[in-house]
């Protein structure tokens, strides 16, 4: 490899995006790439001529150990939909030019499956204009809705994240002797794989939640309110976990039940926010008790004080695996993780055609789904928790965690 390559990173943020980041940068400049260049803000900022040549940001080996600890994209993102190649030729132009005028030689997209979509547009119109540059994906999302991957680089942190603090939020309910609910909102979107982690609190030393609610699944109010009622009878302090993204049986997410504005980005995807504070106020109502609604939102994909070890590292093998393979001549491919054994876990990287990937959600199996829809099964806890294991420090500078920062 001679030429240069460049990488950009897209969707909504992860803790470890960054160490995937680091795995690209590190394994092209290994490998002989010249300059690997950053796109600020993925596609569009290409688009805009905003870019970075990324050894002027990651000068020594301490940067490189800070960069990977350094939640949220650090060279930014977006959500941005290319238009259809017949509709949007120009676009199309404008990029291969852009690209062709930095030499490069492939290009690398950090994202989810809406990011796909644009590893999956740039390689078919790669192949109309007969381009020999590679184009690789890189998975991640918190919301671990990839299909053919095991799992996504940025979910075990989140996941760990999630059942650490879920664990804490029980913990302090149990102070007081009067009855008080606590609904925990967490994201996903469509998926469930991230709420199902709350199930992971429970523990010798923790109850764990009461009641757990996933988005595959249509969420019956009625059914939901009685139980509520039933658990209030036995004990005081109940914590229930639901992914921002339940529907009610005609389709309408439980949040748009209540007077709710949502914001829809490029992709069709509202903004999905204030299910848990709708039904701590229907219980609030409706039994007349305490009710705190905690939406984890932004926190849980940027919690990089506490990464999962192996979230982290395969973070950086996938980086590091889609380099390779576009070194060796693979395009229009996407890395994913195969899990070749759970105990003790092992997992290997290998290259999917990105066609398989882009633009489909991977749902939580409807068996994993129990107790009336309340609960997730042992094989959803026994698949996830490998993921959550082992902690990366941080790097502590007076008193707290230091990032790197893209000084431009
Ligand atoms: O795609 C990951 C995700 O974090 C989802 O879980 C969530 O619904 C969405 O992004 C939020 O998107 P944004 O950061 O654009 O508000």
């Amino acid at each position: 490899m001679h030429g240069n390559i460049i990488v950009g990173q897209s969707g909504g943020p992860t803790s470890v995006i960054n160490s995937s980041l680091v795995g690209v940068y590190k394994t092209a400049k290994d490998r002989g790439a010249k300059k690997v260049y950053g796109m600020l803000h993925g596609i569009k900022g290409l688009l805009d001529d905003q870019y970075v040549d990324l050894s002027e940001h990651i000068k020594t080996d301490l940067d490189i150990d800070l960069l990977k600890r350094t939640p949220s994209s650090f060279l930014g993102s977006c959500r941005y939909k290319l238009p259809s190649i017949s509709e949007g030729k120009e676009v199309y132009e404008k990029i291969f030019a852009k690209l062709k005028e930095l030499d490069i030689e492939a290009f690398f997209y950090i994202g989810g499956n809406d990011s796909m979509d644009t590893i999956k547009k740039l390689s078919d119109y790669a192949i109309l204009v007969d381009s020999n540059i590679k184009f690789m994906g890189v998975p991640k999302t918190i919301d671990n809705d990839l299909a053919t991957t095991d799992h996504t680089p940025g979910y075990g942190s989140a996941a760990k994240y999630i059942a650490a603090v879920t664990k804490e939020i029980i913990r302090d309910g149990l102070v007081y002797d009067y009855p008080q609910f606590t609904i925990i909102e967490i994201m996903g979107r469509n998926a469930g794989w991230l709420t199902a982690a709350a199930a992971l609190s429970k523990s010798e030393d923790c109850e764990g939640v009461d009641m757990i609610f996933l988005p595959e699944v249509p969420f019956d109010i009625d059914n939901f309110m009685e139980k509520v009622k039933e658990l209030s009878k036995k004990k005081n302090s109940i914590v229930i976990a639901i992914s921002e993204g339940i529907k009610v049986a005609d389709g309408r997410y439980v949040f748009e039940l209540a007077d709710h504005v949502s914001f829809t980005d490029a992709f069709g995807h509202k903004q999905l926010s204030g299910s848990a504070k709708f039904l701590a106020n229907k219980i609030g109502a409706e039994l007349g008790v305490k009710t705190r609604a905690i939406e984890l939102s932004t926190l849980q994909r940027s919690a990089a004080h506490m990464t999962s070890r192996v979230d982290i590292t395969e973070a950086f093998q996938v980086g590091g695996a889609a380099v390779k393979a576009a070194f060796e001549g693979e395009t229009g491919k996407v890395i994913v993780l195969e899990r070749v054994s759970d105990d003790p876990y092992i997992c290997i990287t290998n290259s999917q055609d990105v066609r398989k990937i882009a633009n489909i959600e991977k749902k939580v199996p409807v068996e994993w789904i129990i107790n009336d829809n309340t609960y997730v099964s042992d094989e959803l806890i026994h698949y996830i928790r490998p993921l959550i294991q082992a902690e990366l420090s941080p790097v502590m500078v007076d008193g707290l965690p230091r990032h790197l920062k893209l000084n431009l």
